[in-house]
């Protein structure tokens, strides 16, 4: 299906090709903020059967597209599809975030996990990409995504979320081979999800390493770094004669910013915690960013958000390669007007300064 987009400026930036203004999008753009978000989940029943229901699935990532001037859509999933699909017996109970119950803690766990086949487990992800790609007809590119090995398998480790992350810290210091092995097999899981996505139509992809800012940098490099690269490498470049940009994002990676840009990704994802001035000198021009306002921002009053939004483009300065967006996902307390508000600064001052 290979379909002309009206907008591209997307795709165009992630590559560093120059645009007439600079192309925004939100973290979690479709969530719990949105009044049609929470109808559509109560219809659904639960988060996960939303997921798991290319319909719903479909429907939510429509809803910020048809409400507000973006200039990508992004998959309604999850991280955690991945060990769904392992049998890991994943739960999302009301307010208390995703839980296992059966995390991996001993080397037999992990011998028992299978990579899965994308177009069998995980068929309900696929299914929905091509579904939503039909449903924007080419207004927008559509972003397909992953968890980072680290990421995704320190929640398979802990069982859930973690303030501490004790138990799979303690796996990286007294079993290190072990959780390799783990990685391993969440590197090979995920490049086949990834390129499953895009060969159902996804045009550009992005890695979550939510948790690689909890590292060490030698740990940051051996644990997290080596195993997204692998996936950088094998992804697939090129779809319907068009480039398939992705995106690396470590929260709390400020300070690696020049090593992420040394893997041969396409873009890569600041925190509001660095400077996109100081960003842009670390990665000297090898790839795109993409971020970074404080997503508390958006609770500022109109004119206050305009200026912090100006301040972001700004800090980035000329030329081509940036696209907006928050450093972190939006939280559902945000009032949605406000994100016209932001939107509507960042097309504004794009215009004015190209
Ligand atoms: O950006 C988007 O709009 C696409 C959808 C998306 C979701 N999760 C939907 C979601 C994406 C890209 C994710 C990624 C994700 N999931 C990450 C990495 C991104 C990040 O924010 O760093 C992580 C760590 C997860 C795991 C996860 N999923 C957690 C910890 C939670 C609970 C968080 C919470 O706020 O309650 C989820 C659930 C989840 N994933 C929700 C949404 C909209 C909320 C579910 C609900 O209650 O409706």
């Amino acid at each position: 299906m290979s379909q002309p987009l009206a907008n591209d400026l997307f795709l165009r930036a992630l590559l560093r090709q120059p645009t007439p203004r600079r192309p925004i999008w939100v973290m979690r753009q479709a969530g719990r903020y949105l009044p049609e978000y929470r109808a559509t989940r109560k219809k659904a029943g639960n988060f996960l059967s939303l997921c798991m229901t290319p319909d719903y699935a479909c429907e939510v990532t429509m809803q910020p597209i048809d409400r507000y001037k973006l200039d990508a859509a992004i998959l309604f999933s999850d991280i955690l599809t991945i060990p769904h699909a392992m049998n890991l017996g994943l739960e999302f109970e009301t307010g208390e975030g995703p839980t296992f119950a059966r995390p991996i803690r001993t080397p037999a766990d992990i011998d028992k996990l299978g990579v899965p086949d994308p177009n069998r487990e995980l068929k309900y992800v696929t299914d929905a990409v091509s579904l939503i790609r039909r449903t924007i007809n080419g207004r927008i590119p559509l972003i397909g995504f992953a968890g980072s090995p680290w990421t995704v398998g320190t929640y398979m480790v802990e069982g859930g979320g973690s303030k501490t992350f004790g138990l799979v810290k303690r796996m990286m210091y007294e079993s290190p081979r072990e959780l390799h092995r783990l990685m391993d097999i969440l590197t090979r899981a995920t490049l086949l999800y990834l390129n499953a996505q895009i060969a159902a139509g996804a045009q550009a992809v992005m890695v979550f390493d939510t948790w690689g800012g909890i590292l060490t940098p030698a740990q940051y490099e051996e644990f997290s770094l080596r195993y997204m690269a692998r996936i950088i490498e094998g992804l697939t470049r090129e779809a319907d004669g068009r480039r398939v940009p992705n995106i690396v994002f470590t929260k709390g990676g400020g300070a690696w910013l020049s090593k992420i840009a040394g893997i041969g990704c396409d873009a890569a994802g600041v925190d509001w915690c660095t400077d996109l001035s100081t960003a842009r000198k670390a990665v000297d021009g090898r790839v795109a960013l993409q971020g970074n306002l404080d997503p508390a921002a958006l609770f500022a009053p109109p004119d206050v958000l305009r200026a912090e939004a100006l301040r972001v483009l700004e800090s980035y300065g000329a030329g081509p390669g940036h696209v907006f967006n928050l450093g972190h996902g939006i939280t559902p307390e945000v009032n949605p007007e406000q994100v016209s508000v932001l939107i509507e600064a960042v097309h504004g001052y794009s215009v004015r300064s190209a």
